[in-house]
């Protein structure tokens, strides 16, 4: 395989540095833009191709030393080499590229992004997996195990856990740990940037009748929302975190078990529009085309769409843009050293996009 020289001029979203051979992009792990390397091609593709760094020439002033041993060999962490103030505007930077290129928003509104207090030992909860004997996490590269000890970005009781299972040699399985009890239902995952987040889309929307939650989980926004609404409606099909929604439910607090595509539209239908506000938090696919679909039909008063994936934010905020207008982004650093990047956007009607209101008001709820 050929060696070639590189001038890294940008951070991917994923966390590979890019640099160009002959025009052709070249995605090398582990650097930092700014940074020249040497770097063999491992994969080549007609328009790109994949390089591991042979040795780096000219090394960026934010390149740092990461904490972890396993850093490079496992799966979970891309940005450990990397200072935690140039994580961030790595990060700033690749939610605003992903909006200009696949969302097609000239100018994104970008709000600063919201770093996290801890930088290490923040994860409240993870996810080890033990075989033959070695319990830890994959590696990057292949589906194989690497024996894990300690990991730096977990909480100290989560590794406090982590010994305690290892010590006890389990069988073959994949083990949650967890700083919090509680029913075994979606949680945010750094608690520090969750309240942040959680406050950041409190102060997007105003008070008003209604309140749909889509991809709700036991209700993390919802009952946040709770008491600025007349009503508010939760949307999720995982039966145990409905559950847990609704067992200290305020009366003006429902939840639906069921499916958003299906739901949401319901929802949306039997409202009004211009007194409703929607909370959208999607998995990583982001929204359905049906759901995007019923925003554009029902366009509610104001839109908070929280993601954990740029690329399909971007996809969605395109599509969206036929009737909203987006007011802010604010990426937040839920997941300090990895690649990961969440973000909260505020949407609200163009003038002229907004439902009259006209619809009687219906409700079709479900308890
Ligand atoms: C990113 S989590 C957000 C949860 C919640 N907003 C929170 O902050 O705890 C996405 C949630 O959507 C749920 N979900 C994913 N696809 C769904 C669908 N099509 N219909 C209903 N719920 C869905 C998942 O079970 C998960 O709880």
């Amino acid at each position: 395989m050929r060696t070639v020289e590189l001038q890294i001029a940008d951070v991917a979203f994923g966390g590979n540095g890019v640099g160009r051979d002959g025009g052709k992009a070249v995605f090398v792990p582990f650097t930092i833009d700014g940074e020249r390397v040497s770097a063999r091609i491992l994969r080549e593709k007609k328009n790109f191709a994949e390089a591991e760094m042979t040795e780096l020439l000219e090394p960026s002033e934010h390149r740092t030393t990461p904490q972890c041993p396993y850093f490079g060999q496992c799966g979970g962490c891309s940005y450990q080499h990397m200072s935690y103030e140039h994580q961030l505007a790595v990060k700033q930077r690749q939610v605003e590229q992903a909006l200009r290129r696949i969302g097609r928003i000239p100018e994104p509104p970008m709000r600063a992004i919201i770093p996290s207090p801890e930088t290490y030992e923040y994860r409240n909860r993870v996810t080890v997996h033990a075989e033959d004997g070695v319990v830890g996490y994959y590696r990057r590269d292949a589906h194989r195990l690497i024996d894990v000890e300690r990991c730096p970005i977990a909480a100290p009781e989560l590794n406090a856990q982590l010994a305690e299972l290892r010590s006890r040699k389990p069988r073959d399985g994949h083990y949650t740990l967890r700083a919090h009890a509680g029913p075994r239902v979606f949680e945010q995952t750094n608690d520090a940037v969750a309240e942040a987040m959680a406050q950041l889309v409190e102060s997007l929307l105003p008070s008003g009748e209604l309140l749909i939650d889509g991809y709700c989980g036991a209700g993390f926004f919802t009952k946040r929302l709770a008491s600025r609404f007349t009503r508010v409606v939760g949307i999720e099909w995982d039966r145990y975190a409905i559950a847990a929604a609704q067992e200290n439910a305020a009366p003006n607090e429902t939840y639906v078990a069921g499916d958003v595509d299906s739901e949401f539209d319901r929802q949306l239908h039997g409202s009004e529009a211009a007194a409703t506000c929607v909370v959208v938090d999607p998995p990583a696919t982001g929204l359905s085309a049906s759901v995007r679909d019923s925003l554009t039909r029902h366009v509610p008063s104001a839109v908070v769409y929280v993601s954990c994936n740029p690329a399909t934010l971007a996809r969605d905020l395109g599509e969206l843009q036929k009737r909203f207008s987006v007011m802010s982004v604010t990426p937040l650093d839920m997941f300090p050293q990895t690649a990961e990047i969440e973000c909260v956007v505020h949407l609200v009607p163009t003038a002229g996009s907004a439902d009259s209101g006209s619809k009687p008001h219906v409700d079709t709820t479900r308890a």
